[in-house]
């Protein structure tokens, strides 16, 4: 009985103060005159409360992508992902190819994991949670109709975003044959392997 008030009490604080947390992650300037840094920055402020909401419902790959390499060194510009900014990781099998770049005759391995977190940062540079999209590579006997990729996703809170794998997310990044289909983060924040 005891135990179990002291783990809810604790459980609220946790909420309480994470959420508080996020809140206290301002923007300092317009989104348009954030540098690299003070996305960094801003990152590092808002990362636990990001995954805080991401690992809520104990999702298997909110679990585990958080022992994935970065692909950024930061938050990205917004790019096509509706103005949001973007942080992107991929797992051992495929950090590597991944952080080539390459653009021609790429060929991920089966088995190659990639999270990309996101968030939107408003004209009073408060900050606002965006889903944690996935690709993961299952090879073409899986995926025949989507280049070989599962493309999944999780809201802020953890619960499964339903998606349009074929209708959307692979329309779009079909975009990309030469690169098997990756639009890879922006030049300025890419991390390379070697
Ligand atoms: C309108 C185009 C568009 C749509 C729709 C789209 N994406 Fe993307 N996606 C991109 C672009 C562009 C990038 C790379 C640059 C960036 O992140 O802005 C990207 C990057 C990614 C990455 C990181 C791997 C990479 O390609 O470098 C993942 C994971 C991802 N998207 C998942 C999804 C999922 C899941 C959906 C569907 C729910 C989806 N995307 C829908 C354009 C799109």
């Amino acid at each position: 009985m005891m135990k179990n008030t002291v783990k809810l009490l604790t459980a609220a604080l946790l909420l309480s103060t994470s959420s508080a947390y996020a809140a206290d992650c301002k923007a300092p300037k317009a989104a348009a005159d954030m540098s690299v840094e003070d996305l960094s920055t801003l990152y590092e402020c808002l990362r636990p409360s990001l995954l805080e909401g991401y690992q809520k419902k104990e999702n298997e790959l909110a679990m585990a992508y958080t022992d994935w390499k970065a692909a950024s060194s930061a938050p990205q510009a917004p790019g096509m992902h509706s103005g949001q900014y973007l942080m992107t990781y991929v797992n051992d099998e495929g950090y590597d190819a991944y952080t080539q770049y390459a653009t021609s005759d790429v060929a991920m391995p089966v088995g190659t994991q990639i999270a990309k977190e996101a968030f939107t940062i408003k004209a009073n540079g408060s900050v606002k949670k965006g889903p944690l999209l996935f690709m993961e590579k299952v090879g073409m006997d899986a995926a025949p109709d989507t280049g070989g990729w599962k493309y999944s996703g999780l809201k802020p809170k953890g619960k499964k975003l339903k998606v349009d794998e074929k209708g959307f997310c692979h329309a779009c990044h079909q975009a990309w044959p030469g690169q098997d289909y990756l639009g890879y983060p922006v030049q300025k924040v890419r991390i390379s392997a070697n």
